[in-house]
């Protein structure tokens, strides 16, 4: 099967080789699925996991990509759940072979079935950002109706599923991001908007959650405007931000299918819009990216013509 491997972390992503691999085989409670789109963050090639497997071994040659949206071709020993045929998606495992590849062995739980009225496209640009946003708010922040959020990233893949989420759920949202993001930031639902580059975050004032995918500075700073109760949720660490007197949270997003079903059942009935960049051939898929301009949301790949 034709997929995309990294053998260099010191390469980033311009190590990227497009090559031919052995298909993969399913182990027990696996299904292998036929990837018709294929979803993948740039800061997996970061991530120990993407390199070694539990045991911490090298694994490279290995495939990037963890999300998926494609059609079960096979079961393993003891799968149950799901049948041959179906259209799946969903988030696969860190330390397995990915989904930049025409086909991928992943564990049924991983997975949720995918509504013959949503396209693959759809599908894969869903799992990380939506469950990302979800878990986030929810799982992490216990955020409740009436309370007021801080989505950082507005204009990007998380952030816009965090504002509509949050929104949904009664929450006042403020979103966060470039001056160029702000009319997408209110487009994805931001009732407020902070300029990073050039407005005050302090003016926001108090706010009961904050949502950060950006770090650093801008965290610690959000971690001060944060009302007594509150949370601070992070998916990219919280090493010193701490709110004064709150909870912060640093995760990881797990794969859920209860959660999966939630996200696509929104995107289905119009509740929730997901926010696709580009969409790329598998050929096309290392110049993708390599490419140096913005990214405009979530980038797809269309592994299947
Ligand atoms: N731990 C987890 O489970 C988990 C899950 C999902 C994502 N993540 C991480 O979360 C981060 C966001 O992911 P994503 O897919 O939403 O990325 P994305 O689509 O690139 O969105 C990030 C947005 O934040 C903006 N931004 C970043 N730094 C900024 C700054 N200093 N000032 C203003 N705007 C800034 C970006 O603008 P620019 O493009 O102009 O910088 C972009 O619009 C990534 O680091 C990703 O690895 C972690």
């Amino acid at each position: 099967m034709k997929a995309i491997v990294v053998t260099d972390q010191a390469a980033g992503t311009a190590g990227m080789k497009l090559v031919e691999r052995p298909e993969p085989q399913a182990a027990i409670n696996d299904v292998v699925v036929q990837v018709h789109t294929s979803g993948f963050v740039p800061t997996e090639l970061t991530w120990p996991s993407t390199w070694t497997d539990r045991r911490g071994r090298d694994r490279t040659p290995s495939i990037p990509g963890h999300e998926l949206a494609g059609v079960v071709t096979a079961l393993g020993y003891g799968t149950t759940g799901l049948s041959v045929g179906q259209r799946v998606f969903g988030l696969a495992d860190w330390h397995r072979d990915g989904t930049l590849a025409e086909y991928v062995a992943i564990e049924a739980r991983n997975l949720a079935p995918l509504l013959g009225d949503v396209d693959f496209t759809v599908g894969a640009s869903l799992p990380i950002s939506g469950l990302t946003a979800w878990q986030g708010l929810f799982d992490h922040g216990r955020l409740r109706a009436g309370q007021s959020v801080l989505a950082h990233g507005a204009a990007g893949a998380v952030g816009s599923m965090v504002m509509q989420l949050a929104r949904e759920a009664g929450a006042y949202v403020i979103g966060t991001g470039r001056a160029a993001d702000r009319q997408k930031a209110f487009d994805f639902g931001a009732q407020e908007f902070v300029d990073l580059d050039n407005d005050a975050l302090e003016d926001v004032g108090g706010v009961d959650l904050v949502f950060d995918v950006i770090g650093g500075d801008i965290q610690m700073r959000s971690a001060s405007l944060i009302r007594a109760g509150g949370t601070l949720v992070s998916v990219v660490g919280t090493a010193e931000a701490r709110p004064s007197d709150g909870l912060a949270v640093d995760f990881v997003v797990e794969s859920d299918r209860a959660q999966l079903s939630e996200i696509v059942q929104r995107v289905r009935d119009g509740r929730l819009r997901t926010n696709i960049g580009k969409v790329s051939a598998l050929d096309d898929a290392v110049a993708t990216f390599n490419a140096t301009e913005r990214r405009a949301g979530k980038t797809v790949i269309r592994v299947r013509p």
